[in-house]
């Protein structure tokens, strides 16, 4: 019966996808409710590694359906190239259906987002998107010219909205970005050649959730993005263009807050970020540099180097409150292996003042100098550790301390990237997911 969301606690990337993958071999489906392909999740297994944008960690259980939900925007060639090589791979993609209700991410949607990034370089900043088309697509969606999924099934609808979306989108391109328009038929075409290939898999995913909650499974929510670059919550307005957050699941995927059980936040046990905006405890020395290339901290989706900082506990806190986390995973503990000390951040000050509570007001965030705890770094690798017996003092203190100041407790420690690699501290559900 319940819903089980895995959440990101920071700026993205915090290993999402190796978590869903190892948590869907109890899950009756696994479902992505928010964000597009400016999601990169990584699955290493024993079908191999993969780098997934669109289709759910999840696709590699077999007993299970994986949904891209209705909360997404879907750019439809990046869909069906993720389909191939899993194809290819020999990884069952017979399962993962589409909802109607999803956008579509249309060329002259990625063009907008270049262009405006471009627009915006020159002014107060661009955001430094990921160029994937996702904020214009969002912005269509809300400004009701979107396209959605289920309309490449109908042709003559199809044919209008597409006209009366275009029109005013080559207006733009043309007058105000000085661009180059985009022919209507191009695109319609383009749908067409989307729907032949994609129809199998267009379906009422709503229906298919609520069905297997009524019928007792378990749904797994795999979150995109994170916490911090939520819409609403998140470091506006260097932030993403949906609700990354654990309140954005209900909505994304067409599906009652009644059925939502445990929810598990997923933090590294550093911060990553990548794009602009603030990040107090970026370290912008050599030890970011190092961790970088150990950890090899290179956007999955766009190859940019990540920026690296300490784990900043007054952002985590902030998190665990807005999610509501019930328990938390920490990934990538290894990558601190070997560090003579490592550093959290406990508090914030600017000139003016202290904060314990992450703020609201972007400008004040960046002026932020955070305030840190030091504690010793340990020598004993935890890479590939399975139990938290095995893990060095050093480390166990370092996650105890995290545990009392974000105010939850961890179910998962991940010590690398493959599934095993992993110490598990709590089953999560009481029916053991
Ligand atoms: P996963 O699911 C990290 C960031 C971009 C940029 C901002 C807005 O792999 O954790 P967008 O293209 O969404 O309009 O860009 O959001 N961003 C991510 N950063 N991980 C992601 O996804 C991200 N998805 C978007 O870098 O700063
Ligand atoms: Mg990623």
């Amino acid at each position: 019966m319940p819903a089980y969301p895995v959440i990101g606690g920071q700026w993205g990337d915090e290993g999402k996808g190796k978590v869903v993958d190892f948590l869907a071999k109890n899950s009756d489906c696994i479902v992505r409710f928010a964000g597009g392909s400016n999601a990169g999740h990584t699955v290493i297994n024993d079908s191999g590694e993969f780098r997934l944008h669109l289709v759910p960690s999840g696709i590699f259980a077999s007993q299970a359906s994986s949904i891209i939900g209705n909360g997404m925007v879907v750019d439809p060639d990046v869909l069906l190239e993720e389909l191939a090589e899993l194809t290819n791979r020999g990884v069952d993609t017979q399962r993962l259906y589409v909802s109607q209700r999803a956008h579509l991410i249309m060329p002259y949607h990625i063009l907008l987002d270049q262009l405006e990034e471009e627009r915006r370089s020159q002014g107060a900043g661009a955001i430094g998107t990921t160029g994937r088309g996702v904020g214009p697509a969002y912005t269509d969606k809300t400004s009701r010219v979107g396209v959605r999924v289920g309309d490449l099934l109908d042709k003559d609808n199809l044919k209008a909205r597409l006209t009366q979306a275009m029109e005013l989108k080559n207006k733009m391109i043309t007058r105000v970005y000085e661009g180059e328009a985009i022919s209507v038929d191009e695109v319609y075409d383009r749908c067409l050649t989307w729907r032949d290939k994609l129809e199998g898999h267009i379906t009422d995913t709503e229906g298919i959730i609520q069905d297997t909650l009524g019928e007792g499974g378990k749904v797994l929510l795999e979150g995109a993005q994170g916490t911090l670059l939520d819409l609403d919550h998140g470091t506006y307005p260097y932030v993403t263009s949906s609700w990354p957050s654990v309140g954005g699941a209900c909505i994304g995927m067409g599906v009652s807050p009644n059925y939502i059980r445990e929810i598990t936040g997923i933090f590294k046990a550093y911060c990553t970020r990548v794009g602009r905006g603030p990040m107090p405890t970026e370290m912008l020395d050599a030890t970011e540099e190092l961790l970088r290339e150990k950890a090899g901290e290179y956007g999955a989706t766009t190859g940019r180097p990540r920026r690296l900082g300490w784990f900043d506990a007054v952002a985590g806190r902030y998190s665990v409150g807005l999610n509501g986390f019930s328990s938390l995973v920490l990934t990538r503990l290894d990558i601190l292996d070997g560090l003579p000390s490592v550093k959290i951040c406990v508090g914030y000050r600017t000139m003016e003042r202290e904060l314990d509570r992450f703020p609201a007001d972007t400008l004040l965030l960046e002026r932020c100098e955070p305030i840190y705890e030091e504690m010793s770094g340990w020598d004993i690798p935890t890479a590939g550790s399975t139990q938290i017996s095995e893990l060095p003092q050093e480390a166990v203190a370092y996650l105890k301390r995290i545990e009392e100041l974000v105010g939850c407790s961890f179910s998962m420690v991940s010590t690398g990237p493959k599934r095993e690699e992993t110490i598990v501290l709590k089953q999560l559900g009481s029916d053991g997911l």
